[in-house]
């Protein structure tokens, strides 16, 4: 039996990692751990809950003693680690949450995986290439900001299946495998300090490990405190939409599902000790983001077409902003042969239908403790 330890399986994209997974490998055992913090939710995951290769776990990957019975408990060789404190907002009020989850809690993983993996033999590959690794998913954001050189964009010089119809790019630099960590916000400096533990522990150790860095995820089951699902709820409800300083930043956008299906190919195949970047070549300038939101939201709400333009709200910039994120994520498609699968027209159709269509999901969460965190967020402005 091959037993993996999926760790924030209850999240946005963990969620859609456990999901492949429990699916498609049948003969897998996946063992979901989760902390179930604001952002962990069971009911992202109820289609799959009572699949008989699924089981799942709630534990703090910071409890050291905790990893180590859990990865003994359930014989543990492969490990994707994906849980984190992932808002850059909340990280800006209370940076410690970050460093203790994302900086002590892959650390504490990280030596219990080392302890189990150095006490048993390692078992011999099955059929199919499964074998013993560590996985940690990572982000862009570890990279820094790319400046903006092409503010009105230019036709990008790389296009996949994923990139808009418009197809622009708005600098000459792309984020590489190579390029130098320089992250700006407590999130990125937690996720790049976490980065570096596994690299130390592959150099030092010799556990087996890669790090992926994907980035901005978009699509199903993603908590509304992000921009995408928290827009596309606001427009639903007539609310403000808080726009960050002009709207000008740039992200590079990729649907979830595309994202799991290369850490299912990255896994199983990826190189040990390598880094992959994961990304469709997708820029948008925020503003331009949100009328497509606003327009696609209008459209299959039934209103006329620019009905929902005026809750377009400018607020004060976030603290230490990053201009733009792109990825450049050649060596994942020419080396594995990973492809985006969806077109990003296609994808932001998708993602409205689906939170239109799963309005109790967002209700469930919006009328709880989230909706305080709102309000405790935005009431100043
Ligand atoms: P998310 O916030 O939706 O989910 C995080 C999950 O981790 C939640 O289920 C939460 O309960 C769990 N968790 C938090 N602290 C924990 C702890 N101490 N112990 C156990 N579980 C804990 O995040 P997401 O957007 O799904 O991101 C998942 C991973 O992917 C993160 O590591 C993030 O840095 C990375 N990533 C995210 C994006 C993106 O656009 N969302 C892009 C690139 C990389
Ligand atoms: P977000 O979804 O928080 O992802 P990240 O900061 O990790 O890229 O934000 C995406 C972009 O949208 C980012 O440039 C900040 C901006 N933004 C707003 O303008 N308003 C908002 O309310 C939020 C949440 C984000």
């Amino acid at each position: 039996m091959y037993n993996i330890l999926i760790t924030g399986g209850a999240g946005f994209i963990g969620s859609h990692v456990v999901r492949l997974f429990v699916n498609k490998y049948p003969d897998y055992h996946i063992v979901n751990l989760d902390k179930l913090t604001y952002a962990g939710n069971l009911a992202n995951l109820k289609d799959i809950e009572d699949k008989p290769n699924y089981t799942f776990v709630k534990a703090d990957i910071a409890d050291l003693d905790e990893m180590r019975r859990i990865i003994k408990e359930y014989d543990i060789n492969g490990i994707i680690h994906l849980a984190a404190e992932s808002h850059v907002d909340r990280s800006i009020k209370d940076p410690f949450t970050f460093a203790r989850t994302n900086v002590m809690g892959t650390l504490a993983l990280l030596q219990a995986a080392k302890e189990y993996w150095d006490s048993t033999q390692a078992p011999l590959p099955p059929k199919g290439g499964v074998r013993r690794l560590f996985y940690h998913i990572s982000t862009d954001e570890v990279y820094g900001a790319l400046e903006l050189t092409n503010p009105e964009g230019v036709p990008a010089p790389f296009t996949t299946k994923a990139s808009s119809k418009d197809d622009m790019a708005y600098g000459k630099e792309f984020f590489l495998e190579t390029t130098k960590y320089n992250p700006h916000s407590p999130y990125s400096a937690s996720k790049a300090s976490s980065d570096h533990f596994v690299r130390a522990y592959h150099d030092t150790y010799g556990m087996p490990t890669i790090v992926t860095n994907c980035s901005n995820n978009y699509g199903p089951y993603q908590f509304p405190e992000k921009l995408i699902p928290l827009f596309i709820n606001n427009i639903r409800n007539g609310k403000p939409l808080p726009v960050y300083g002009k709207g000008e930043n740039v992200r590079d956008w990729l649907f979830v599902e595309d994202h799991a299906r290369a850490i299912d190919l990255i896994f199983h195949e990826g190189k040990i000790a390598d880094t992959y970047n994961i990304g469709g070549f997708n820029e948008w300038k925020n503003i331009d983001l949100i009328k497509v939101i606003i327009k696609t939201v209008d459209r299959l709400l039934g209103n006329p077409e620019g009905h929902s333009e005026k809750l377009i709200t400018f607020v004060t910039d976030r603290l230490g902003h990053d201009m733009r994120y792109a990825i450049d994520s050649r060596k994942l498609q020419s080396e594995l042969g990973w492809e985006p699968s969806l077109q990003f027209e296609e994808g932001i159709e998708k993602t409205v239908r689906w939170y239109l269509d799963n309005q109790e999901w967002m209700d469930n969460i919006t009328s709880g403790d989230y909706e305080r965190y709102y309000d405790d967020m935005y009431k100043n402005r």
